[in-house]
């Protein structure tokens, strides 16, 4: 069998009907927000690669060193052999795991958007490891997923903190369908970014080198490209905003000056105030009880939890009930 496959489970227009309806939805209602998953096209992706090795970003960094410290620790307790990585990425951090899983390991099942990330993560982990199998996944993962047969053990991974950018609810509805992909016995292992002095998190999310305003203001080129729209990045400004009630980070888009947005193929015209803003991602920052509650909820039994030296990312290890 090939050492990669790759399988698209969106219908060939449904990425497209999608985004209609979440700009449609989005940019109708105030105050206005677009859901951070269409930052993600090929640009996209290269510009969140870079924002993980800018000095101010550590949460990669972070969530590197506990990998490499416990990737052993982590195949011993599970004995995966199927790792299925959802928001895989580049797959960059995830090799320490593959290589603690191997040789028990019978396959890798990255599940992303975008599928650049997908098949350059693919190719440079077989280049390095011909005897690993891939199958990589163009999958939304808050739309339930139709993984392929795989064998269990199973280990899902979802790594990077990328579950803080979904807002409480959507949470609660993933993590049960994460559960729903587990037998009891199989487990998750997931990073969450750690509440922390507002100061280094507003700096993470708004870096001197305006790779993190090039990223947020990328959907707005996707909008256009994909939609025909004539929004200009131009006329926006990058915001980061440390919410220190819901402990979670905001990205906006804030209007320079009133303006429309034109974008025919929703036949739509939306009009800006001056100073009016999109939301356009949340990361939200945890602490240890909350992630074990929130676990917990969707039948999901934290039994590891392991963070940098520093104490700024977790690593949790979880058992399906
Ligand atoms: N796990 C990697 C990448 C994190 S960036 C790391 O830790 O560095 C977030 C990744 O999730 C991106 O590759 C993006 O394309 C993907 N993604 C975002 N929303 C998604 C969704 N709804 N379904 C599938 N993938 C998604
Ligand atoms: C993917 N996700 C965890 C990143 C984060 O930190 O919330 C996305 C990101 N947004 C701005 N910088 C990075």
């Amino acid at each position: 069998m090939s050492p990669f496959q790759l399988t698209r489970t969106l219908a060939p227009d449904a990425a497209g009907a999608d985004l209609r309806a979440d700009v449609l939805h989005g940019l109708s209602r105030s105050p206005k927000t677009l859901p951070p998953k269409w930052f993600y096209d090929a640009r996209g992706s290269e510009l969140f690669e870079e924002i993980t090795r800018l000095p101010e970003y550590y949460p990669t960094r972070a969530e590197r060193e506990i990998l490499i410290a416990r990737a052993p620790e982590i195949a011993a307790a599970t004995g995966a052999r199927t790792l299925v990585e959802l928001g895989s990425g580049s797959s960059e951090k995830t090799r320490f795991l593959i290589d603690a899983l191997l040789p028990g390991l019978d396959g890798y099942v990255p599940v992303d958007v975008s599928e650049s990330a997908l098949t350059g993560a693919a190719e440079s982990l077989l280049a390095d490891r011909p005897e690993l199998r891939v199958h990589a996944l163009v999958a939304d993962f808050t739309r339930g997923l139709a993984l392929p047969g795989m064998p269990g053990p199973r280990l899902v991974a979802f790594l990077g903190g990328t579950i803080g950018n979904l807002l409480p609810a959507e949470r609660r509805t993933f993590l049960r369908s994460v559960r729903a992909m587990l037998t009891p016995g199989d487990a998750l292992l997931l990073g969450t970014d750690l509440v922390k002095d507002e100061e280094t998190l507003v700096a993470a999310y708004d870096d001197a080198a305006g790779v993190t305003a090039a990223f947020n203001k990328n959907v707005l080129s996707v909008i256009d490209r994909e939609l025909g729209a004539d929004a200009d990045p131009g006329d926006f400004d990058h915001v980061a905003v440390w919410d220190r009630d819901r402990e979670w980070i905001e990205m906006r888009l804030r209007a320079r000056h009133a303006l429309t947005v034109k974008i025919p193929e929703l036949d739509l015209v939306v009009p800006f105030a001056a100073g009016e803003e999109v939301r356009t991602e949340v990361s939200a920052k945890f602490r240890q009880a909350g992630v074990r509650d929130e676990l917990a909820e969707a039948g999901l039994d934290l039994s590891r939890w392991w963070t940098d030296d520093e104490g700024r990312f977790a690593l949790s290890l979880a058992t399906a009930r």
